[in-house]
């Protein structure tokens, strides 16, 4: 069953398309992984099916439950249980941590904040006073971000390099979280550079230039990353100079 359908999603940014056509299906209960070079278009397509500021504008439609989420707001879209978290974390700057993880979640208590942060490998005691701004370090944030996704168990979440800014032993946490939010019920997107959390995902997307280039099981799709980016033959020509046309003819 699918969950999402993007279906022939073009966007444009100063007269240039980011996103190109792109028809993509997520199916319920699985862990897709969207995978491309930087510049692709990957975050893109995540604020998109988002509605962030910006990314309201495209062509062709989202469906979740079979239904076009294009008219719906941010809040609308998360009230559905969609959700995001972000390459760079943005959100509710200044709220306490305990709050901050809360926000979303249905049954809000102390105990599932503090829950939440142990998830994450965070001790509870020397976060849940604190609060989500500057002085907490990139990858505690990080973390609180995913602490707050797994108290939330959303219907889909989409997560753009939860890894990025985490350090080696923590992302068995993020392993552990995308395992959890799948048990529960979750779809999740993972949207990474890494093949350690891309050994998490059962499907792919490869994204080059804003087009879908391939599709397909984890398994096979892992191939990109030994070198053999195929059909796409631009492997290490800079995105800008890639023509969508030669793109979908490769
Ligand atoms: N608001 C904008 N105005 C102009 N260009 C934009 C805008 N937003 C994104 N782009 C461009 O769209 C392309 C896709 O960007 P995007 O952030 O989606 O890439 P990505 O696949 O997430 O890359 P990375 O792996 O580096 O995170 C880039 O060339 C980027 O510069
Ligand atoms: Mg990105």
């Amino acid at each position: 069953m699918n969950l999402l359908e993007i279906k022939n999603l073009s966007l444009f940014k100063d007269g240039r398309p980011i996103l190109n056509n792109l028809s993509m299906d997520i199916w319920a209960g699985h862990v897709h992984a969207i995978i491309g070079p930087n510049g692709a278009g990957k975050s893109t397509l995540a604020n998109t099916i988002m509605g962030l500021s910006g990314y309201r504008d495209f062509e062709g439609d989202i469906l979740f439950e079979g239904e076009s989420i294009a008219p719906l707001s941010v809040d609308e879209r998360a009230r559905r249980g969609i959700t995001l978290l972000f390459q760079e974390p943005a959100r509710f700057e200044g709220l306490g941590v305990s709050q901050f993880i809360l926000a979303g979640a249905k049954g809000a208590s102390q105990a599932l904040a503090e829950e939440s942060l142990a998830k994450v490998g965070l001790a509870p005691a020397k976060y849940l006073t604190r609060a989500v701004d500057k002085t907490l370090s990139g990858g505690e944030r990080k973390r609180i971000e995913l602490a707050s996704i797994w108290a939330m168990k959303p219907r889909l979440v989409l997560m753009d390099e939860p890894d990025s800014g985490v350090d080696i032993d923590s992302v068995n946490y993020i392993f552990a979280i995308i395992k959890e939010l799948q048990q529960a019920g979750s779809t999740v997107v993972l949207i990474t550079h890494s093949p350690e959390v891309l050994r998490h995902a059962d499907h792919a997307f490869l994204i080059c230039a804003g087009t879908l280039v391939d599709k397909g099981e984890m398994s096979r799709m892992f191939e990109y990353f030994n070198g053999k980016c195929i059909p796409c033959v631009h492997v290490g020509q800079p995105v800008v100079d890639i023509d969508a046309q030669t793109l979908t003819s490769a």
